[in-house]
């Protein structure tokens, strides 16, 4: 819904904008790690936006409202080749649309030559194969008959009388918008059916990598901000949009990726990627000789070899001793107690299991049978089946809800002895890092049918055996503890002298949201965060690059040798995340997972460690991951680079506070921002983990934005209650600093300029203070949409009822008018509550098409009421100036209502049912079964005109009034014999969760007489 705005001036981010089709490719951006924009993969940035719904609002917000959908779509990039066979559309892949030509008018065709001729019949045989198949379903179920799915993938399969084609013909070729959510919806259909196609559903190469560098004359180009550009996505698309471009952020370590993502790629083009080659491996170079001793690779195993012999000894001419040697790839940790009850030695493992992936193994923990002060060794096994060869249960694990198991003598230990002695403050003193198992590889000959080794027939190792990769793990061994011994020693050695240069991050963590989780354990400074070995290696690793520099600076000149050192920082800042106690070994898929598959710093039980060198050597690995992310950034902004020859790149790189930017008044021409969410992520916090490397090697070539030792945190607009004292201050602290940089963008905005707002929160309590800001600094909504944009399968939202949408809010400045206010009730539903609750029904309307879930349903709504609110402002309510909160408690109100209609095909009204039932019904309409936080079903409750009081005991339904079980009161009023088990009243501590009926007592409830 979009607000009428006056003039012809409206854009198209106001009115018909395709979220549908926007919404579907953002899932299909985000869908496949793998597949990631290469920005991802340069530097970890926490929440960063994905490319296609980013050019999306940039250019929906630049476009008059009325331009051409199909034509907007394809400069998304979202668009499919197609040659025309006989009048039908014949959709051609990447290989088949790169033969296309141009004729002298620039009409595109294909000529038909044995390729294509091969391809088309291939074509005809999958489009006869799938209306077979179609045929076949439809005749097994005559209800699919109408099955829309069914019906319109039967269209797109129709022949294409192939054989009248020639050799030598001209196919005509039409380029037309792709339908994302139309493969969306094939997709799901076929997840829904299990049937599997391997085809293509949608037709065209993911639009990031499609859509095009435009080009703009300079007195046409647009100044287009984003305050707080983290990552940069929404400023490189800016760009690639060909408009002047500032890009802020408060944040260095930001600041430093914005100039690798924005301004060197354009600069210096995919050129650079040999410099960073050439000076990455000089770096390698230093590095390996200083600390290959530290890795030693061992004979194999007695296991392995038995295996390894078998498989060879009827090979002929091959000797199992040439294979006898193992490649390291990681070695595992977990943490180690002392038992309080018996001395023992006590590893704490959250599981057994080694690897699910390919061959399953799990790991033995052996005592020594002693009843005091025991001792423990490991022994990695093969799985047999889902068990180990002596029956072992992969599952066991001696640490389950912070609470350890002792091997020894089976008692518990306490989670509050394990934290002290991770903090050093138990009489038993510090918990420790047990090597417990490595990870290397082996390899074996790959035998042909006859058992005989398979060889090169050609090329440089024509006649050499042919080789396979056998994963293997095995139990540390004396040579390896030698090591570990001989890092701490080097570390120990080497400490003085680094000190004093000031190398190692010292730096004192400070207390905050996420820190403290780290604090808890003990790590109390930021090299705390790796063992000896790792941290050894990181510091070679920067005293190396420090050394490197000034050659780097000297063979480069200044701004290409900042540009390689800042990419050299990246590949160490990469190690540095992949090396450290913080890691998580993930068993399901066998890889170490760097510090951040989660936004905090929770502990890890077990973690992992890097090899620095050999084949699998994680510095390699982290110049190839730079490597590959700056080719490919430079891939996606060549022709810009290009056309800039040698001039500096339109993009200026600000690191402040975006509530005091010094930029002109009316300067800008679009602001497009993704602000922080709340308290959804502490980038400050987070970022000092690189930030004080990045430190001291970056300080010198960015002065002026690495003078603090540690991230501005005061200025950060994010709630941070432990930092604040309170959450009350937090609130008020992350309202007052929005509230700043909203009323800066409306100072440096022209006065015909829109702000589109992207953001993804779905708790009422954010959108308040986001859209209290934005109303109250002279801001009016005038569209909001809701574009997908979280996939799925993201862990943060699996499990938990989580937005997976960002919703578009686009803004203008309000011109303020002295009219009287408006009023939120008025005579015979003139009212702004009145507007509201139409505007919903028909948000919920328009958002039906789009199958959004109920939670971003629920928050698309939200944006809807606020927009009215908005436009509206000031309300009242009798004397009282009406919030953002009660516009989304009436939308609240109609989505319940909305919800309890859907749910009883029309049956029943909210208002028929209960006050629990009625809070119930609705919360699982919105969340299903998963958790929601007690503010949501607080808002709620305040909608349907409840009131939820705190009850541990003595609960009856009565009134409009539903009880809140607090356990801790629950424990004060001890209940009596027959009620031990069980909630008393439905609500479950924290507002999470409705108490299943099996877990409320029957007595409290009412239901059975005390
Ligand atoms: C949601 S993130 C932006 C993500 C970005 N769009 C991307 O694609 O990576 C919000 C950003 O706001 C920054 N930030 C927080 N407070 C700020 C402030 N007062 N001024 C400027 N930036 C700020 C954070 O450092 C963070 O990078």
């Amino acid at each position: 819904m979009a607000k009428v705005v006056t003039g012809t001036d409206r854009r198209l981010i106001e009115a018909g904008f395709p979220c549908h089709q926007v919404g579907a490719e953002t899932q299909r951006e985000r869908g496949a790690s793998s597949a990631l924009p290469p920005l991802y993969f340069l530097h970890v940035w926490w929440a960063r936006r994905p490319l296609t719904p980013s050019r999306a609002a940039i250019l929906a917000s630049l476009l008059p409202a009325g331009t051409d959908p199909d034509w907007f779509l394809r400069q998304l990039g979202i668009e499919k080749v197609q040659a025309m066979v006989n009048g039908e559309p014949w959709t051609l892949d990447e290989k088949m649309a790169g033969r296309v030509s141009f004729d002298h008018e620039g009409a595109e065709f294909l000529v038909v030559d044995d390729m294509v001729l091969r391809a088309l019949e291939n074509e005809q045989a999958r489009r006869l194969s799938n209306l077979k198949m179609i045929a076949t379903l439809k005749e097994k179920n005559p209800s699919l008959a109408k099955d829309y799915v069914l019906n319109r993938w039967e269209k797109e399969n129709r022949v294409l009388v192939a054989q009248s084609i020639r050799i030598g013909q001209r196919l005509p070729v039409v380029r037309s918008p792709g339908d994302p959510y139309w493969a969306k919806q094939r997709i799901e259909w076929e997840n829904a059916s299990g049937i599997r196609t391997k085809e293509d559903k949608y037709g065209y190469p993911r639009a990031y990598t499609q859509a095009q560098c435009v080009e703009v004359p300079t007195d046409q180009q647009l100044t287009i901000f984003d305050p707080t550009a983290g990552g940069g996505s929404i400023p490189f698309e800016a760009l690639r949009l060909g408009h002047k471009v500032m890009a802020n952020d408060l944040n260095p370590v930001a600041a430093v990726i914005l100039y690798a993502t924005l301004d060197y790629p354009l600069r210096f083009g995919p050129g650079l990627v040999n410099d960073i080659e050439h000076w990455g491996r000089k770096l390698r170079d230093r590095l390996v000789p200083k600390i290959s001793d530290l890795f030693p690779e061992s004979p194999l195993p007695e296991d392995e070899g038995d295996i390894l012999k078998k498989r060879v000894e009827n090979c002929l001419e091959t000797d199992s001793s040439s294979f006898d040697k193992e490649e390291l790839d990681a070695f595992l940790y977990c943490r180690q107690v002392t038992c309080p009850h018996c001395g023992g030695e006590a590893p704490l493992l959250n599981t057994c299991w080694l690897s699910k992936e390919g061959e399953k193994w799990g790991v033995r923990i052996v005592p020594d049978g002693r009843s005091r002060d025991g001792t423990v060794r490991f022994e990695p096994y093969r799985l047999i089946g889902d068990r180990g060869p002596q029956g072992e249960d992969p599952n066991f694990a001696t640490v389950e809800g912070g609470v350890g198991l002792c091997i020894h003598c089976r008692q518990a230990i306490s989670a509050e002895e394990i934290k002290a002695q991770a903090r050093g403050e138990s009489p038993l003193g510090r918990w420790k890092d047990r090597l417990y198992c490595l990870v290397a590889v082996r390899r074996q000959p790959k035998l042909d049918k006859n058992g005989q080794p398979q060889r090169y027939r050609s090329g440089a190792k024509a006649g050499e055996i042919k080789t396979e990769k056998v994963r293997f793990f095995r139990a540390p061994n004396e040579r390896d503890l030698e090591a570990l011994a001989e890092a701490e020693r080097m570390l120990a050695e080497h400490w003085p002298e680094w000190e004093k240069q000031g190398l190692i991050p010292t730096e004192s963590i400070p207390k905050g949201h996420k820190t403290v989780e780290p604090l808890r354990v003990g790590m109390t400074r930021w090299c705390d965060m790796f063992t000896p070995r790792q941290l050894l290696g990181h510091l070679i690793l920067v005293e190396e690059l420090n050394r490197l520099e000034p050659e780097i600076l000297k063979e480069l000149g200044e701004e290409r040798g900042r540009a390689v050192v800042t990419y050299l920082q990246f590949v160490i800042d990469k190690v540095i995340d992949y090396n450290s106690r913080q890691t998580l070994w993930e068993y399901t898929r066998g890889i170490v997972k760097g510090n951040f598959g989660r936004h905090d710093f929770s502990p890890k039980w077990t973690f992992g460690e890097m090899i620095f060198t050999g084949p699998n050597s994680g510095a390699a690995w982290a110049l190839s991951q730079v490597i590959d992310a700056y080719a490919g950034i430079a891939e996606l902004v060549k022709p810009l680079h290009e056309r800039l020859g040698g001039s500096p790149p339109p993009v200026t790189i600000r690191c402040g506070t975006a509530a005091h930017t010094g930029l002109p008044d009316s300067s800008v021409d679009l602001i497009c921002m993704d602000p922080p969410y709340y308290n959804n992520v502490q980038y400050a916090e987070l970022s000092d983990y690189f930030y004080v490397w990045q430190r001291r090697t970056l300080q010198d070539l960015y002065p002026g934005i690495f003078r603090r030792r540690l991230t501005n945190k005061t200025d950060e607009s994010v709630a941070n209650p432990v930092r604040a004292g309170s959450v009350g201050e937090a609130d008020r602290i992350y309202e007052c600093l929005a509230r700043e940089i909203f009323a800066e963008s409306r100072r440096v905005l022209k006065d015909e300029g829109l702000m589109t707002v992207m953001f993804t929160h779905k708790s009422q309590e954010a959108w308040e203070k986001l859209t209290k800001s934005l109303i109250e600094n002279g801001w009016e909504i005038t569209s909001s949409f809701p574009v997908e944009s979280e996939s799925a399968h993201s862990l943060r939202i699996m499990g938990y009822a989580a937005a997976a949408s960002s919703i578009f809010l686009t803004c203008r400045k309000r011109v303020e008018n002295q009219d009287t206010p408006a009023t939120w009730l008025g005579f015979g539903g003139t009212g702004v509550a009145q507007r509201i609750r139409e505007a919903v029904r028909e948000g919920l309307e328009e958002f039906s098409v789009l199958r959004l879930n109920p939670v971003d349903e629920m928050v698309a709504c939200y944006g809807r009421a606020l927009q009215v609110l908005s436009e509206n402002w000031p309300v009242m309510d009798g004397d009282e100036p009406v919030s953002p909160i009660r516009a989304m408690n009436e939308a609240s109100a109609v989505v319940a209502q909305y919800q309890v209609n859907r749910m009883t095909q029309g049956r029943l009204k909210v208002d028929d049912l209960n006050p629990e039932a009625a809070m119930a019904v609705t919360l699982y309409g919105i969340f299903g079964l998963a958790e929601f936080p007690y503010d949501e079903a607080l808002s709620l409750s305040r909608s349907l005109n409840i009131r939820l009081e705190s009850k541990a005991a003595g609960y009856r339904i009565e009134g409009r009034m539903i009880g809140v079980n607090d356990e801790q009161g629950g424990r004060r009023g001890r209940p009596k014999a027959g009620e031990e088990v069980g909630y008393f009243a439905p609500w479950c501590a924290g507002g999470q969760n409705c108490a299943w009926p099996g877990r409320r007592s029957a007595v409290r409830s009412g239901s059975k007489n005390r």
